[in-house]
């Protein structure tokens, strides 16, 4: 018996093994590497949809629209593309009919990549992407929001279609990891705040509101700035490489819309390209060089410990969530992550922290961190003011230093709750008010 379970584990060990080998070795073409920067396939697939197809409903401050199929269809899809007026498309913003997009197709950033590189791409979208005939949606934007034409105006007010352009007096390194995030990375569509336009207020480092943090569909993406308390000040630029490759540090775990872009995008790329990205990212000034980082402090311990609940949320923490990130706050390594000292807890808006309570989450699934350990949601048992001080006491906990929450703000974003994910039957009953 005991001879036949190893005989059987040797099999599947080795089975695995030559699985993991031939994923890892598999190689690909640089415009497919492209791609998975870009994160091209993210947005323009539907759940449960073909590749590339598009059909993706993406929200925006007047209605929802829906991506589009950049498969080579030649009906349906962009196989009658040119070279040129794909290039136009991505770095313009103008599709080959003339039409203007809308800027939820990140071409402010893509006007960035290199001439090569478009090519690369331009021909794995020809060449490897196998077409597939699906017509687009239009999109649920009433008229005269719908219309089309003002974009142009939009394009003229916040659009520059500029190459990147390298920094002679940096390393060719810095340079490598700046064009990728400002450029087919556009990691400032989430992480840079929008102004009344909706446009991205900066798109590279010499404005100080560069990667400073914004906030879409619920989801804030914190300062990745120097600064100490909200930014990422605390992370060692090893520790960047390590959360976009496997979606972990040694105390938190990538969550929300941030999940997404690590198991699309960034933990397919290389060490080198990560090691380039994380330098460029050390390198930018502290959006507030006087930001206090959180100090340890055991006094919250101690007094949950102790059986001491005068605090507002201290209770509900103890009944809902301390069995997975402890008294301390401070979790398991690996497992279950930090709520002290964690920067992206820690930002003004509170929007992540209240929206991982009411819509549970799932770390990323990466080659490198493959369980994909869940946490549950919580909409279905606590109530906005049950939420609000819950996030006040995380907020203000363990050395935690950040502005109290109120059950108005939790009640906003709780109407993103049921559209977006009750994919669950057995959850499909209503939620608290
Ligand atoms: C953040 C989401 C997002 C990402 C990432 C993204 N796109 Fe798009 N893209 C869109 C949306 C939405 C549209 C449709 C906009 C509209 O209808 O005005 C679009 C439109 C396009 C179009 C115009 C096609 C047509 O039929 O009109 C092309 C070409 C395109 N994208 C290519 C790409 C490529 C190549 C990448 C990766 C390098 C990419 N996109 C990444 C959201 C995205
Ligand atoms: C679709 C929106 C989105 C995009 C695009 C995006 N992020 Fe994020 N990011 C988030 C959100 C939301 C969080 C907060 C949740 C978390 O910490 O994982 C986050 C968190 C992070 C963190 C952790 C910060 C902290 O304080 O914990 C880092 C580092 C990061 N992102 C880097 C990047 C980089 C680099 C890119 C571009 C490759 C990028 N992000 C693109 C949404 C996004
Ligand atoms: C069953 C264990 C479990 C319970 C109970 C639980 N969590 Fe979590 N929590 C997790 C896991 C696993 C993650 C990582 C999820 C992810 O990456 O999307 C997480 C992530 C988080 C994060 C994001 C931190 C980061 O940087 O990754 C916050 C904030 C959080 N939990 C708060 C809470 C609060 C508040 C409660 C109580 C209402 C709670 N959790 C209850 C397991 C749990």
């Amino acid at each position: 018996m005991i001879k036949q379970t190893g005989w059987l584990t040797s099999l599947l060990l080795a089975g695995l093994a030559s699985a993991a080998a031939s994923a890892a070795e598999a190689p690909i073409s640089k415009g497919h590497y492209l791609a998975m920067a870009g994160d091209c396939a993210a947005c323009h697939t539907a759940a449960g949809g073909a590749d590339f197809a598009g059909g993706l409903k993406m929200l925006t401050p007047v209605g929802a629209i829906y991506s589009t199929n950049i498969t080579p269809d030649k009906q349906t899809g962009i196989g009658d593309y040119s070279y040129d007026d794909f290039a136009e498309a991505v770095r313009g913003g103008v599709a080959k009919d003339g039409h203007q997009l809308y800027p939820a197709m990140p071409y402010t950033s893509f006007s960035k990549i290199s001439d090569e590189d478009m090519h690369a791409l331009y021909d794995y979208f020809m060449q490897e992407v196998p077409a597939v005939k699906q017509a687009d949606r239009d999109s649920d934007i009433p008229w005269p929001l719908s219309m089309r034409w003002p974009l142009i105006v939009w394009n003229w007010a916040f659009h520059d279609e500029e190459r990147f352009k390298p920094d002679k007096g940096q390393s060719a390194q810095w340079n490598r990891g700046a064009y990728l995030i400002q450029g087919l990375e556009h990691c400032g569509t989430c992480h840079t705040p929008r102004g009344i336009g909706f446009q991205e207020k900066a798109l590279d480092q010499h404005d100080a509101a560069y990667l400073t943090g914004g906030t879409l569909e619920g989801w804030h993406a914190p300062d990745l700035t120097g600064n100490q308390k909200e930014g990422i000040g605390s992370w060692s630029q090893k520790d960047i490489v390590s959360f976009l490759k496997t979606g972990w540090t040694a105390d938190t775990a990538a969550f929300g819309s941030m999940t997404d872009v690590i198991e699309h995008s960034t933990q397919h790329l290389s060490e080198e390209d990560l090691n380039a990205m994380a330098l460029y990212l050390k390198s930018i000034k502290p959006s507030d060089p006087q930001a206090a980082a959180p100090q340890q402090d055991n006094s919250t311990r101690t007094a949950l410990v102790k059986g001491e609940m005068s605090r507002p949320g201290a209770q509900l923490y103890m009944d809902n969530c301390a069995a997975c990130h402890r008294t301390d706050g401070k979790g398991y390594s690996n497992a279950f992550p930090s709520l002290a000292q964690n920067p992206a807890l820690l930002s003004d808006d509170p929007s992540s922290l209240i929206s991982i309570v009411l819509r549970g989450g799932k770390a990323a699934v990466t080659h490198g961190a493959v369980t994909g350990l869940t946490m549950p949601d919580f909409a279905w048992r606590l109530d906005d003011q049950q939420v609000a001080d819950l996030a006040t006491f995380v907020r203000g906990s363990w050395g935690n230093n950040a502005s109290a929450v109120k059950a108005e703000q939790v009640k906003e974003l709780r109407k993103n709750v049921s559209t977006v994910e009750r994919k669950d039957p057995d959850k499909q009953r209503k939620p608290q008010k």
